[in-house]
């Protein structure tokens, strides 16, 4: 199983319809439509990216599949997601999905880096409710990839016992493959 299904098949059992839930960078919404299937119609999303053009292209894929979730477009960074989320729903969002990188066929120099990204991790853990989930996909084989991965996992391996911390990195592949960080709260 590739590993983007990894994540959206750990994601499937623990996100429920009616569910809250954050998609760090939405990018052109694959993973915005798959968290809209899993939060059904009484769900809630909060959508950001740093460039308009990925959030009108996302809108699109979730009208091109006739998607009814309510989802919160967001133009900004996630490193400000606190205030841009309802302070009601802080510590009931039930999983936030990073993808980390920079949006393919556009401007390679729009990637998120380690300077917003820890930040936003941070963000994150209180955002999030009790069995919740922190999803972070780190691609290495872009400029700068590789040490935010690596920023990414030190940080996490940082967390205290309130979290459980999964780190997959695929072993035996030619190319720089991404990796996942999946941090659990309990
Ligand atoms: C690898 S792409 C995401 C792909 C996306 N998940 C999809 O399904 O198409 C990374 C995205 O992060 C966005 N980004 C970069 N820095 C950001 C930041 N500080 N806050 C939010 N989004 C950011 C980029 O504009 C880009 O669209």
């Amino acid at each position: 199983m590739r590993l983007t299904e990894q994540v959206h098949h750990h994601l499937q059992k623990i996100i429920q319809h009616g569910d809250s839930v954050v998609d760090a960078t939405t990018g052109n919404g694959h993973d915005t439509l798959f968290l809209a299937e899993c939060v059904g119609k009484a769900g809630k999303i909060f959508a950001f990216d740093v460039q308009q053009q990925a959030l009108q292209s996302a809108q699109n894929h979730l009208r091109n599949h006739h998607i009814t979730t309510p989802v919160t477009w967001i133009h900004a960074g996630h490193e400000h997601m606190l205030k841009h989320i309802p302070q009601t729903l802080h510590g009931q969002i039930k999983a936030i999905t990073f993808n980390l990188g920079y949006l393919p066929h556009t401007d390679k120099n729009i990637t998120t880096c380690p300077s917003t990204t820890l930040p936003a991790l941070k963000a994150s853990l209180s955002l999030l409710k009790s069995g919740g989930t922190l999803s972070i996909l780190a691609y290495t084989g872009h400029d700068g990839g590789r040490d935010e991965a690596e920023s990414v996992k030190a940080w996490a391996e940082t967390l205290h016992s309130d979290f459980d911390i999964h780190i997959t990195v695929p072993q035996n592949t030619k190319f720089s493959p991404p990796e996942w960080i999946c941090i659990q709260k309990s």
